[in-house]
C-alpha cells in the first residue's frame, strides 16, 4: 500500500464548501477523508456525496456515538448505508455491533480518546488499575476484536501493544499526530501525541491528521511532510 493510502485527514470544518475546497487540494495526498461530528450535524449526509464527487476516494464517518444497544445498532446500519469505508464505535460498546451486516463499511472501535490522559481517568472514575490510558486501551482494543470490529482506534503510544494483541491483519488507526517540535509541549487538546514516523514504525495501519495540515501556512506541503513521515516509519517496520 502507498504511503499517501495511510494518511486520514480529519476534515474538522462546519461546512461543506471549505470541506470540498481541502479535498481538491489534498485528494493526491490523503487517502480517506474523515468526516467527524462537526462537518456531519452541520451538513448532513449529502454532504458525503460532495466530498466524493470533489474526489474523496474513500470516507470514514467518525461519529463515536454512544446510546443503548437498538438506538445504536441502528444508527450503525443507517451510517454504513451512506457506502463510507470506515466508521467509528466506541470500543466499549463494541459488543452490541456482533454479527450486524454492515456491508462493506468496516467498524472501528475507540479506545480512549487521545485528549486524554491519566489524570483525566482518574477525574473519571477508573480504578487505579485503568487510570493509565495503555492499560484501558488495550483492555477496550480486547473488547474490540471479541465483537468483531475490523480495527481500533488509540494514539501511537499504544500501537506497538495493540497490533500485538490484535495480528497483522487488524487496522490501527492512530489521532494525536504532531510534528517532533510539538512532541515535549502538548498541543492543542491532544495529550496522547507521537510523530507519524513514530506511529508507523510502532505499527499504526493509518494515521489521522487534522490541524497540523489544516491550520499550516500551506496544507499541500504540509501534507507531503505528513506522508515522507510515514515513508520513513514504515521503513523501519
Ligand atoms: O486536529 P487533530 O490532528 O488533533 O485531529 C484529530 C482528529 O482525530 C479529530 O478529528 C478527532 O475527532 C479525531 N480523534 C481523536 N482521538 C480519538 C479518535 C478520533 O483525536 N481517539
Amino acid at each position: 500500500m502507498d504511503a499517501r493510502e495511510r494518511l486520514i485527514f480529519a476534515l474538522d470544518v462546519d461546512g461543506a464548501d471549505e470541506a470540498e475546497d481541502l479535498v481538491r487540494l489534498l485528494a493526491g495526498e490523503v487517502g480517506l477523508f474523515k468526516v467527524g461530528l462537526e462537518l456531519f450535524v452541520a451538513e448532513g449526509p449529502a454532504v458525503l456525496a460532495r466530498l466524493r464527487r470533489a474526489g474523496a476516494r474513500a470516507i470514514f464517518l467518525d461519529l463515536k456515538l454512544h446510546d443503548i444497544p437498538a438506538t445504536m445498532r441502528a444508527a450503525a446500519k443507517a451510517a454504513a448505508a451512506h457506502g463510507v469505508e470506515l466508521m467509528t464505535c466506541h470500543a466499549d460498546q463494541a459488543g452490541i455491533f456482533s454479527g450486524l451486516d454492515l456491508g462493506r463499511t468496516k467498524l472501528l472501535g475507540v479506545t480512549v480518546l487521545t485528549s486524554l490522559g491519566a489524570e483525566d481517568l482518574a477525574a473519571m472514575g477508573y480504578p487505579e488499575d485503568l487510570r493509565d490510558p495503555r492499560a484501558l486501551v488495550l483492555r477496550r482494543a480486547g473488547l474490540a476484536l471479541a465483537a468483531g470490529c475490523q480495527g481500533v482506534v488509540c494514539s501511537g503510544q499504544e500501537a506497538a501493544a495493540v497490533r500485538a494483541i490484535l495480528g497483522p491483519q487488524a487496522l490501527v488507526v492512530c489521532p494525536g499526530i504532531r510534528p517532533a517540535d510539538k512532541l515535549g509541549t502538548g498541543a492543542d487538546d491532544q495529550k496522547r501525541i507521537v510523530t507519524p514516523e513514530m506511529a508507523m514504525a510502532a505499527g499504526a495501519s493509518h494515521i489521522v491528521v487534522g490541524r497540523p495540515i489544516r491550520q499550516a501556512n500551506d496544507p499541500l506541503l504540509a501534507a507531503r511532510e505528513v506522508v515522507e513521515g510515514i515513508r520513513r516509519g514504515l521503513a523501519r517496520t
